[in-house]
């Protein structure tokens, strides 16, 4: 049976971590909370690969803008760690893992304590395309958190799904950049049975909001069936749908290993970004030419 506490400290956390020790593998899996399967799968990798599993609930506000909906994002803990429970008893049965739950409930302050003053942004293309263009800050407000949360836990590996792909390949740069001695690993992204991904945004759409959404993965799934048939014909049908939509805030196809332009490289990805009433929806397909 595993093991699974619940701290809202950043004391409790860091003393947790420091008897854990220096020679265990760890396994973090850093979410904003209001679970769905798409996080709960992180959380299943994690817990079949590693004995010692930190996940955190934190809501961080330095990556809303302030237009966001960072007030409004779902906050539903108990919710949250009954589902963290249910997998940690169906998943790791007869293995003595440990899972720390780390949910500051008061404030920011656990995270970015008074008099907090650092900020870490990777800089360059990456930084600068697709969900940059209409969230300035925002990677900055990740990789900031990211690296906090990273030096309180000092973990082996950390998971990230790969719905948020731009997201992942930053905070992978960032790793390398900082000399940080922890793998990224990037997980696939867990769909509803009528092809929308799983996001905690998708809790904002109405049923007929939800119904039209679905127009993000059907149109990336008709970019990947282009690709692979007829690609000459892709370039005119992305500024079509682009001219065509104004709900469209990306459409793109670009390398999947560093998001650069195409250039012969098998393995590739579209990526949409689509505004549905008030709420923004991003997806990805990854396509092998
Ligand atoms: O993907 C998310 O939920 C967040 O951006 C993350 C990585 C937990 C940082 O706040």
């Amino acid at each position: 049976m595993s093991y699974l506490q619940v701290v809202t400290k950043a004391d409790e956390l860091l003393k947790i971590r420091s008897e854990v020790g220096d020679d265990v593998d760890i396994g973090f899996v850093p979410t904003m909370g209001n679970l769905h399967q798409g996080h709960i799968s992180l959380l299943e990798e994690a817990l079949n690969n590693h004995k010692v599993i930190f996940f955190s609930i934190f809501v961080n506000p330095k990556q809303f803008a302030p237009n966001e909906d960072y007030s409004k994002y779902p906050r539903t803990l108990r919710e949250d760690l009954e589902k963290i429970e249910r997998a940690c008893e169906r998943d790791c049965k007869d293995k003595n893992t440990q899972v720390v739950v780390f949910a500051p409930e008061d404030g920011v302050g656990e995270v970015f304590p008074k008099g907090y003053a650092t900020s870490i942004s990777v800089g360059g293309r990456i930084s600068e395309i697709l969900c940059a263009k209409s969230r300035p800050n925002h990677f900055a407000g990740v990789t900031t958190v990211v690296y906090r949360l990273f030096a309180m836990i000092r973990p082996t590996v950390a998971y990230f799904g790969m719905k948020d792909y731009q997201q992942m390949l930053i905070v992978k740069k960032m790793t390398e950049d900082m000399l940080l001695d922890i793998i990224i690993k990037g997980m696939p992204i867990v769909r509803d049975n009528d092809g929308l991904a799983l996001s905690s945004r998708n809790a904002y759409l109405t049923a007929e909001e939800r119904k039209v959404a679905l127009i993000l993965p059907k149109t990336l799934n008709e970019i990947k069936k282009l690709i692979l048939e007829s690609e000459s014909e892709l370039e005119k049908f992305i500024s079509d749908k682009l001219l065509q939509d104004k709900r469209w805030d990306y459409l793109q196809v670009l390398n999947a290993n560093d998001l650069q332009p195409l250039n012969r490289e098998k393995e590739i990805i579209a990526l949409g970004a689509f505004r549905v009433g008030n709420t923004r929806l991003i997806d990805n397909l990854l396509i092998y030419r």
